[in-house]
């Protein structure tokens, strides 16, 4: 691992030869459009002079790995931050169980992609890569700024989306499946959790993978990942069974932790906000 930007000398001359491990802060590079949401928040560093440095791997998944990287100004302990880099796969190995159900009424604008996803070149897959990355990232922007508790995303460049990271001093916030806590905490996820599928269905759409694995836990609020396969609640053939599956999911936390929360009444009521 590298060592701290902080503690290295970086005059000039030395910024200019970056490690293995570094490169220069991809943030002013990136296309228009394809930064976060504003108000950005204060912590997200933009300077053209910060350097991205890998700090090791937190998890590897079917579709994508996620990276832990900091962005920082050298010499400047103020102008740093922590991210989450998860990086869509676009290698012939991967399994991409999400490519279908999910897709369903969503349309490829450009026709050139869509012809080459079709096909199933070694192009064509990167771009369902980019398309899955693209989601995501589109689903963080609107949540975030309409209050739900997601990652706030800083940008996308292809296929990677750099995001906040949930978590303290570069331990990843544990999933709620892992969690077993009090039951004042409890209640108030449940609350939180609601409030935001509620939001979710008002705008006509399910998160469509919601289960304690996909919940970080930060303390006392709870943080919803893993976006790329938002679905439509009508558009989408599959909708409703999505729904009723991260009702489902939810629930059966809440249960086995002792707090009695009923999928089907879930269910009810954000079709209910739906409408
Ligand atoms: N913003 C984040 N902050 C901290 N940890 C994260 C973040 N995003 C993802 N992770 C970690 O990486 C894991 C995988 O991320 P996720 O988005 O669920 O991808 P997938 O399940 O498709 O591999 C999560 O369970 C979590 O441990
Ligand atoms: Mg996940």
């Amino acid at each position: 691992m590298h060592s701290p930007l902080s503690d290295t000398d970086f005059s000039f001359s030395a910024v200019a030869e970056l490690a293995d491990d570094q490169r220069w802060s991809t943030w002013s590079s990136v296309e228009k459009g394809a930064r976060g949401p504003k108000p950005r928040p204060s912590w997200v560093v933009t300077d053209d002079a910060a350097v991205d440095t890998e700090l090791g791997v937190l998890k590897t998944g079917k579709e994508a790995d996620v990276f832990l990287v900091e962005r920082a100004v050298p010499g400047d302990s103020e102008r740093a931050c922590i991210l989450a880099a998860k990086r869509y796969r676009s290698a012939e190995h991967r399994q991409f169980h999400r490519d279908t159900g999910y897709v369903e009424g969503r349309r490829t604008r450009r026709t050139r992609d869509a012809r080459a996803m079709a096909k199933g070149t070694a192009f064509g897959r990167l771009v369902a890569a980019g398309q899955w990355a693209q989601a995501e990232f589109a689903a963080l922007s609107s949540l975030w700024s309409a209050g739900v508790p997601v990652s706030y995303p800083v940008q996308i460049d292809g296929t990677e989306i750099l995001m906040e990271f949930i978590g303290a001093d570069g331990v990843a916030a544990p999933r709620l499946a892992q969690v077993r806590p009090s039951r004042d905490l409890v209640e108030g996820y449940f609350d939180q959790l609601t409030a935001a599928m509620g939001v979710l269905a008002r705008r006509g759409i399910a998160h469509g993978d919601l289960s304690p694995y996909n919940i970080l836990v930060d303390g006392d609020r709870v943080v919803i990942i893993d976006l790329p396969q938002v679905v439509d609640i009508v558009g989408n053939p599959n909708g409703m069974e999505f729904l009723a599956r991260d009702c489902r999911n939810v629930c059966s936390w809440f249960n086995s932790r002792g707090f009695a929360a009923d999928p089907d009444d879930l269910f009810a009521e954000l079709i209910a906000q739906a409408y």
